[in-house]
């Protein structure tokens, strides 16, 4: 018998039940916990053809591995439902804005969706932001639930939603140059509301330390001149040479996101994020006030 019919079949049947009455899947789903929601969408087990079906289906390994520094399924599903925890736990803890049964959660730079298909169980509404016209297609080929918005890539444009009480983003400011940096402060001034909560990830300082990953890309000259922009609270940053300009190895230090985000945001500081060590996740608030410019 498989673990889920052993030691979870209550569960199971009652998301059957709301499947029956016609609930849609996040009601289907809502509230489920996020280590259950994860066997569940795995999918690999017998029967439940209901369940199954509601749930969105994962991508190819190639676009798994592609996305997250190759991690197989397992670890990249893995990691996408602990960050979901940690957003919900800052939700919790520093939001102003109501239950998040009723809030709008943004994912930006939600790529195929590993982390948004977590998000509609526990929110009101969920909106997925992403600019690669190929995570679109997959989006649609894996019926990730959450409404799908295109931006551009160096979020130059304004986006169409607004208010938002919780914005996650894992795994771009990572990547972002000094310009694009600063047009996606904008873009989160723009759309977060004020009480609204952000968590997104920036690598940690001890990422240029380390040996092995993308930071070997960088040669002895590259890696301190870096050391040595983010000793001086400057952003460290070193472009693809394969890609366009603004995307590449990133390493913001704390005094660069103050200078980034100060004006509209208030900080809270950053939480240990033991799954994944080159991975700092960030939390912060949206100030009261409106939008005042650049
Ligand atoms: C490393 S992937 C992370 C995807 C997703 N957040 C996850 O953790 O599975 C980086 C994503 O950022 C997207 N991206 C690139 N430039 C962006 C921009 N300016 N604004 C938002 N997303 C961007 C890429 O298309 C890609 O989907």
């Amino acid at each position: 018998m498989a673990l889920l019919d052993l030691h979870f079949a209550p569960q199971l049947a009652e998301i059957e039940a709301r499947l029956a009455k016609g609930a849609d899947p996040a009601e289907a789903f809502r509230g489920l916990d996020d280590d259950l929601f994860a066997l569940i969408s795995g999918k690999d087990y017998a029967g439940h053809d209901a369940v199954k079906a509601a749930l969105p289906d994962y991508p190819d390994n190639h676009w798994i591995s592609n996305c997250t520094g190759n991690h197989t399924l397992h670890d990249a599903v893995q990691e996408a439902s602990l960050f979901w925890r940690l957003a919900k736990e800052a939700y919790a803890a520093h939001g102003r804005r109501g239950p998040l049964a009723t809030a709008t959660v943004a994912d930006y730079g939600a790529g195929w969706g590993r982390i948004t298909r977590f998000c509609p169980k526990d929110a009101g509404r969920v909106v997925a932001i992403e600019p690669n016209e190929t995570f679109h297609e997959i989006w649609r080929q894996t019926r990730v639930p959450g409404e799908l918005v295109a931006s551009d890539f160096l979020s130059k444009k304004k986006l169409p939603v607004s208010d938002i009480d919780l914005l996650i983003c894992f795994s771009i400011l990572t990547h972002a140059s000094d310009a694009l940096a600063k047009n996606i402060a904008k873009r989160w001034a723009e759309i977060v509301a004020p009480g609204g909560v952000v968590l997104f990830t920036v690598r940690p300082g001890t990422y240029l330390d380390l040996d092995g990953g993308e930071i070997d890309r960088l040669s002895p000259a590259d890696k301190a001149a870096a050391r040595s922009a983010y000793e001086a609270g400057r952003i460290a940053y070193w472009p693809y040479p394969e890609c366009p300009s603004d995307w590449g190895v990133t390493v913001m230090p704390m005094a660069y996101l103050e200078q980034l985000f100060g004006r509209h945001f208030e900080i809270i500081g950053p939480r240990y994020f033991l799954q994944n060590h080159t991975q700092l996740p960030i939390v912060m608030v949206r100030r009261q006030g409106g939008w005042f410019g650049s």
